[in-house]
């Protein structure tokens, strides 16, 4: 029976495996094979990393045929068999030849043999067995993925987490200290301090401010050996910064500023910038500008320029040096973003005074008023004042002011206007008829500096004369051949092209000095109307078929005029309710061939003429 033998010094007691192999057993460190261990029968093992003189012992091969007097022979093969491994083959011992390493193998598996000498036949079938390569502690710590970075807010209370830290050793875990590491802080302190056993790396002081010192680099080691002395360490860095809250308040550098405004500067455009410093940063620096008194309010703006930071003042209303010649505003700067926890280190926000220096521009005269309006008659003789425009240099030193009439506009052509006095006079006879309004530009500029120039609009009314005859609107009147005496045959009205701010009132009368004509009389509605009216019957197309009916009308001017107006009086045939009958389609007929009235007329005498004679003539024949 083949066995890996183990013997103890202590007590030399013989113990079988399951595998009929006795296991010498040597113990790292001990030159006593101890018993401390517990037996693992297949097992040997060896101390890694053995330097020295001679190979290391590592076991002993034994049979049990083996009666001590060389006639066994051991065999050994598998890993590391016959080059790390040798085997005494008369005794079974075992030695490694080499310095092994257990962080590259930590075993190997090899077999064993017992052969007769004599008769090479195996005395055992062949055993498995393992070599363990026994660890020391000859790696240290480290930190493979180092150096680190890592962020905590300022102001965080001591004891915040920042980072952990992990240190890998490759020697045993399951034996011994070699990989049991522990960890202390080499540089960083006060302001951290390190879990010696999770690496959890912590702030240690209180009110840490970026703004004093925002970057730290941390040096952590790792000891193994649990930390004791001739422990193996390794270390790193971590670089931690500070990041930022909102632990300062805006500050403006000055507590009193000045500006110049020029009296000039255009409302709504900017005049200028104030800034208030913020030692934060990003949205703990944001800040928001106000003008906290109402004088300076009322008069200014402030915007805050989010890029810049800068409040950007601004007019609101048009300055006067000469009403008022300074402005103080008190201006706040307030964070926008304040975080309740530090209100302790609050108030977020500061003031200014600014001062607003009104600077006095030349400006160009004022007139009295936005627009002018004024009114003249028509017909008004040539140089008729129509009105006056004043304006005014609103400086303090009062230059005198010259007028002009804008040419461009035409409006010279009707007016001028005196250089000194602004009075208006016409240059020609107005006519309303002809343009009831005269639009004109009137310019204004100062004496000791003709380049300032102002404009106002002046409207000049025109107002009415009765200048104009009214005249008859209707211009073809119908006779019924039926029409009885005392019948109305029309009624007609008048126009007038003046302008009666009352209504016009017209009133009519057939022409007089001419005989009283037997036919027709007109008759005053006294409405502003007035009816045709027959003054016989039996009116014949064919014996006459126009008629002429002067007709004198009045407007009701002062004074009043009259305009004469002959109507022409068409006798048509009717039906028995009065309508025209056949007339009206003759007439349209003829027109709409494309002939004038006047034509239409012509043909139709011609027409009358020559039937007249026929009937004339007929009727003397007839007689
Ligand atoms: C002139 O002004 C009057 C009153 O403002 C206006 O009714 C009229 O249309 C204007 N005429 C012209 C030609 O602009
Ligand atoms: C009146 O009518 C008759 C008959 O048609 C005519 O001769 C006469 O000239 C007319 N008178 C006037 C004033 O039209």
């Amino acid at each position: 029976m083949l066995a890996l033998c183990v013997s103890i010094s202590q007590n030399k007691k013989k113990i079988k495996n399951p595998l009929s192999l006795s296991l010498f057993f040597f113990l790292p460190g001990n030159t006593k094979w101890s018993p401390k261990r517990g037996w693992i029968w297949n097992q040997f093992f060896v101390l890694e990393e053995h330097i020295g003189p001679d190979a290391q012992y590592v076991g002993k091969l034994h049979s049990n045929s083996d009666k001590g007097d060389g006639s066994v022979r051991y065999i050994l093969s598998g890993e590391g068999a016959g080059s790390i491994f040798i085997i005494n083959e008369v005794t079974g011992d075992i030695h490694a030849t080499e310095s092994l390493d257990r962080e590259r193998k930590a075993h190997y598996v090899l077999h064993a043999q017992a052969f007769d000498r004599n008769t090479e036949k195996p005395l055992e079938p062949k055993s498995e067995f393992i070599i363990k390569v026994q660890d020391i502690n000859d790696n240290a710590p480290k930190f493979p993925d180092g150096p680190f970075v890592a962020a905590v807010p300022e102001m965080s209370q001591v004891g915040t987490s920042v980072y952990q830290v992990t240190a890998s050793d490759a020697d045993d875990p399951t034996y011994g200290n070699s990989a049991r590491v522990v960890y202390s802080i080499l540089q960083g302190q006060p302001y951290f301090s390190i879990d010696p056993k999770t690496g959890v790396i912590r702030t240690a002081l209180a009110n840490m401010d970026r703004e004093a010192r925002e970057h730290y680099a941390v040096v952590i080691q790792a000891k193994d050996m649990a930390g004791s002395v001739g422990g193996l360490s390794g270390s790193t860095t971590i670089n931690i910064t500070l990041t930022d809250v909102n632990d300062n308040p805006p500050k403006f550098p000055q507590k009193n500023y000045q500006l110049y405004v020029p009296e000039s500067a255009q409302v709504g455009k900017p005049v200028g910038k104030i800034k208030a410093n913020d030692e934060d940063l990003g949205v703990n620096a944001a800040i928001k500008y106000s003008i906290i008194n109402s004088e300076g309010a009322a008069m200014f703006s402030i915007a805050t320029d989010r890029d810049t930071r800068e409040g950007i003042i601004s007019l609101k209303k048009p300055l006067n040096y000469e009403r008022k010649k300074t402005y103080t505003l008190h201006i706040e700067g307030v964070n926008t973003h304040v975080e309740p926890r530090f209100s302790y280190l609050g108030p977020f926000k500061d003031t200014a005074t600014l001062k607003i220096t009104v600077g006095d521009v030349d400006e160009p005269p004022v007139f009295s008023m936005d627009y002018y309006i004024m009114d003249v008659y028509e017909n008004a003789r040539i140089g008729t004042e129509v009105g006056a425009v004043t304006a005014r240099d609103p400086d303090s030193k009062n230059s005198p002011v010259r007028y002009f009439i804008n040419l461009s506009e035409h409006g010279d052509k009707y007016f001028n206007i005196d250089m000194d006095s602004g009075v208006i006079k016409t240059t020609q006879s107005l006519d309303r008829e002809d343009m009831p309004w005269h639009n004109i530009t009137v310019m204004a500029s100062e004496v000791d500096n003709p380049s300032l120039l102002s404009h106002v609009p002046v409207t000049v009314q025109v107002l009415d004369v009765n200048d104009n005859p009214p005249e008859i609107k209707t211009d073809e009147v119908v006779v019924c051949e039926s029409s009885r005496p005392g019948q109305v045959i029309q009624t007609i009205a008048a126009v007038d092209k003046d302008d009666f701010a009352n209504g016009q009132r017209f009133s009519f009368s057939l022409l007089s000095g001419i005989p009283v004509n037997p036919n027709f009389t007109l008759k005053d509605n006294e409405d502003n109307t007035a009816s045709i009216i027959a003054r016989r019957r039996r009116f014949s197309r064919l014996v006459q078929e126009l008629y002429e009916l002067p007709i004198v009308v009045w407007d009701g001017g002062e004074p009043a005029l009259s305009g004469t107006s002959t109507l022409t009086l068409q006798v048509c045939p009717c039906q028995w309710n009065g309508k025209v009958q056949t007339c009206q389609d003759e007439r349209g007929l003829l027109s709409s061939a494309g002939l004038s009235t006047g034509a239409l007329i012509a043909i139709l005498l011609c027409i009358v003429i020559l039937l007249g004679r026929c009937c004339l003539s007929g009727e003397g024949y007839g007689r």
